[in-house]
């Protein structure tokens, strides 16, 4: 039998550290008012120069290295972004030339802050199906670019960054198991509603976003959909090691945590540092807690991730 496996993570933050003081420096809010409502302290800001494939290609590099393989094995990457460095080719084709490989599938997907666990769950389908040998699975965005810097209600919950997985066909068990789901007739509580057309961007390039409609959804749905992982791997939240969401909002995070009967401890937490990193997230958060030796093989993780569209799933995996 053909399993998908992690053989190595990686990640990436952009150099430019801005804090909550910081904002409060530029607009009427305060490192109180965003750490009370959402757990954020500080988050990194990618510099003009820098698109979602640069920041892609630091990540996919560390995973490489940390697998201990060459980017010629890849035959495949699933880039998960809503920041596309351009409309097309994808991120995924233009990561593909900077990694100086070719021939294998590359392609984008587009779950917004589900993204990553969308692509992992797409390339594990492909990786057992004996198509593909390795993939290259990332997040990555520059989320700074589509926010409405005079907005504090949006402004400040996001950042930029990126995080990657190594992803290979493996005779032991990998990926356990895992559950998508979507509902598009929610788009209007979280999306950036432009459009390009003529030459011009038709309605707002903005995040707009209606908080509460997204908080309470986001924890229901987290609850669920990592229970229906976990019932799918006939296995009970008592057997996980290690659940790491979406990084939204800490407070969404506890929830969430609550409702799954998870103790905090064994919660990944990187929304503090990171802010919300849209698709990014959950493989920056991986990523910190292999290399700090919290997560180690043999241990199983569930991640879970919801995000515009709506979109929302989880991934249940041993390390
Ligand atoms: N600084 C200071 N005050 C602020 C700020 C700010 N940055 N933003 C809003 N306020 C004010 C509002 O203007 C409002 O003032 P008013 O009472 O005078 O009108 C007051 O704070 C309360 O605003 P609410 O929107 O009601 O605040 P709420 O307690 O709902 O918190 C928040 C807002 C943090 C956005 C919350 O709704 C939330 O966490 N939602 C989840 C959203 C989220 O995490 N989105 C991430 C993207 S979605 C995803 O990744 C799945």
């Amino acid at each position: 039998m053909i399993w998908s496996r992690i053989a190595g993570t990686g990640s990436y933050l952009p150099e430019r550290l801005v804090t909550n003081a910081d904002l409060a420096r530029t607009m009427d809010t305060s490192d109180a008012w965003i750490q009370s409502r959402t757990g954020i302290k500080e988050r990194h800001i990618a510099d003009a120069s820098q698109s979602s494939s640069d920041m892609a290609l630091r990540a996919c590099q560390a995973a490489l290295l940390a697998a201990n393989l060459p980017a010629s094995e890849v035959d495949l990457i699933i880039f998960a972004t809503s920041t596309p460095d351009q409309i097309f080719p994808s991120s995924a084709c233009l990561l593909q030339a900077k990694l100086g490989i070719k021939g294998g599938a590359a392609f984008d997907v587009q779950a917004v802050c589900s993204g990553f666990v969308y692509a992992l769950s797409i390339a594990d389908k492909f990786i057992r199906s004996g198509q593909n040998r390795c993939a290259l699975v990332v997040g990555a965005e520059v989320f700074s670019r589509i926010l409405d810097w005079n907005d504090r209600s949006t402004s400040v919950l996001f950042g930029d960054g990126a995080g990657a997985v190594v992803l290979r066909a493996d005779s032991k068990p990998g990926i356990l198991g895992s559950v998508l789901h979507a509902d598009g007739s929610l788009a209007k509580i979280l999306s950036v509603p432009g459009a390009v057309s003529g030459g011009k961007v038709i309605g707002s390039a903005f995040v707009q976003m209606d908080g509460q409609g997204v908080f309470k959804f986001a924890v229901r749905v987290l609850d669920e959909v990592a229970r229906e992982t976990l019932a799918q791997c006939r296995l009970g939240i008592t057997d996980v090691d290690w659940f790491i969401p979406h990084q939204a909002n800490v407070r969404i995070m506890d929830a969430t945590a609550k409702r799954l009967g998870i103790p905090s401890e064994r919660v990944v937490v990187t929304v503090d540092r990171h802010a919300n990193t849209s698709a990014a997230s959950v493989p920056l958060a991986l990523d910190c807690a292999v290399r700090d030796g919290r997560i180690k093989r043999g241990q199983k993780i569930l991640l879970a991730g919801v995000g515009g569209g709506f979109t929302w799933g989880a991934v249940l995996l041993e390390y």
